[in-house]
């Protein structure tokens, strides 16, 4: 099987728009301060197809449940245009031009429509002030690739749509960090860019196209002390692991390093992880920190994976046949993680996973393919063939990352 990925270099210029796009926080938020500490975590069978009856009965459904007694992760996909989307795309500050789908000319807008329905509850409403309230004092930490980046700016997009146009829009770029403050809430979410969670050379998060991907497999600390203070981690690593990699032994640049091209997939993948996962299990306050780890994030850049010569491209309806579990997801890298994090409970760390691969497979429709903005020229070979260029990897924005944060919300809601 054929695994390459999606040029990734270009993602990060992007930020540079996002930082010059950086608007100071001008009007306090006093309004929203009046809270109640309320989650209405709703349990309901029996949403239908037909939007206006699935709406009304997402709205009156109101019994309780909770993550811990419903399995978010197995359910179907709902039209729903009543009440999705959850936030205008022209309207969030934080939008990034690789997630903008319909600024940049995509017409067909149903994939903003979806909701995930698990099988046995609804996923609670994401309440952004109430998730604020939650976290007052605390620091929230997506830690790792673009594909964390586009969730952690469906985060901001569905905080600051909760918030409405009082809400801050500064974010502060420190090296690998990027913050976003609710001041009044003394709670930040941030962004740490760590494409492989060890030190590589691709750590630069605006500028890391290499055509050599050079691991540290040792190498964590650099990173990991960005993440010591943080009490809700949210951690993803998969991608980058795709294409070939040289390991380093020694540090970078020094004439007595060692390098050397590890093939095998897997195994450089879970030392990686290893090196990760001591550093959690010796590092991590365990009564203050709680994490979470995204399971991968499936592309669909192999069309006959549902019976389609192409890939993403032109798509607009999701794959509605149950039981699809798409040929491109990678079960031996997922089976790596899993071990992982099945270890670290061992050793007595408990570690969240969202396992939203199946969830996301569905969704072929809502990949910004050709519609978002690339970072490098394209020739005229690639223009006059959109399938070679697009993207099916990141996803458009409103879309399947709110429902990833939505997943994580209603964990968070039951701390
Ligand atoms: C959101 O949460 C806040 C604080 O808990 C609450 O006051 C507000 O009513 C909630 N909004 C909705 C639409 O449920
Ligand atoms: C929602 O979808 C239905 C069925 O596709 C359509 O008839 C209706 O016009 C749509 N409503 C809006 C507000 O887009
Ligand atoms: C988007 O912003 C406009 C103008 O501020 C506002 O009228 C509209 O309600 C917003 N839409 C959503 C879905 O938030
Ligand atoms: C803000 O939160 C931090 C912990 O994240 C705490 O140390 C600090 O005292 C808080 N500041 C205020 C003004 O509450
Ligand atoms: C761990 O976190 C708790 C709660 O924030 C704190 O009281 C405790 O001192 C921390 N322990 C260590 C070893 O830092
Ligand atoms: C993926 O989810 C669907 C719907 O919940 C389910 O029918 C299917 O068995 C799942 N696939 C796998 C491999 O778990
Ligand atoms: C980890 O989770 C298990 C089962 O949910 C629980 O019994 C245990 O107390 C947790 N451990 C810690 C350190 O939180
Ligand atoms: C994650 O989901 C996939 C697909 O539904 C499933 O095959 C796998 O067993 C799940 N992993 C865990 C640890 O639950």
């Amino acid at each position: 099987m054929k695994l390459g990925i999606f040029s990734h270099c270009i993602v990060g210029f992007s930020l540079i728009t996002l930082l010059g796009a950086v608007i100071y926080l001008t009007s306090d938020f006093l309004g929203f301060l009046d809270l109640q500490k309320q989650l209405k975590n709703a349990c309901v069978n029996n949403a239908g197809n037909e939007p206006q009856k699935a709406y009304e009965e997402y709205k009156s459904s109101s019994s309780s449940s909770s993550s811990s007694s419903c399995n978010l992760f197995s359910g179907r996909w709902v039209f729903d245009n009543v009440s999705l989307p959850l936030y205008e795309e022209r309207n969030c500050s934080f939008m990034l031009p690789e997630f903008a789908c319909e600024k940049y000319g995509r017409k067909d807008l149903k994939y903003r429509n979806w909701r995930w329905k698990p099988h046995e509850c609804d996923l609670p409403r994401f309440n952004g002030t109430a998730l604020l309230e939650k976290i007052r004092g605390k620091r929230l930490l997506f830690v790792g690739d673009s594909l964390n980046r586009n969730q952690w700016t469906s985060m901001l997009c569905l905080i600051e749509s909760a918030l409405g146009p009082s809400a801050p829009k500064t974010v502060v770029r420190n090296e690998n960090m990027f913050l976003f403050e609710a001041i009044e809430y003394n709670a930040t979410i941030g962004l740490y860019w760590a494409p492989f969670l060890v030190e590589s050379n691709c750590d630069d998060p605006l500028i890391h196209h290499v055509k050599h991907r050079v691991i540290r497999l040792m190498g964590i600390d650099k990173h990991a002390r960005h993440w010591n203070n943080a009490d809700i981690l949210v951690f993803n690593n998969y991608l980058w692991w795709m294409d070939p990699i040289t390991i380093v032994w020694g540090s970078f640049g020094s004439s007595d390093a060692i390098y050397k091209r590890v093939e095998m997939r897997l195994r450089r993948y879970e030392m990686a992880l290893n090196t990760w996962s001591d550093w959690l299990e010796f590092n991590i306050n365990r009564t203050k920190t709680n994490l979470f780890f995204m399971s991968l994030s499936p592309f669909h850049k192999f069309g006959e994976s549902w019976d389609d010569p192409s890939n993403c491209y032109s798509e607009t309806e999701p794959i509605l046949k149950d039981g699809y579990w798409g040929i491109a997801t990678d079960r031996e890298m997922m089976n790596v993680a899993e071990s992982i994090l099945h270890k670290l409970e061992m050793r007595g760390l408990n570690i969240t996973y969202l396992n939203v691969t199946n969830l996301s497979d569905y969704r072929k429709d809502a990949h910004p393919s050709i519609y978002r903005k690339f970072f490098h020229p394209l020739s005229e070979e690639q223009l006059s063939n959109p399938i070679s260029y697009s993207d099916c990897v990141h996803w458009c924005l409103p879309g399947v990352p709110d429902v990833w944060n939505e997943i994580l919300y209603s964990y968070i809601m039951d701390f």
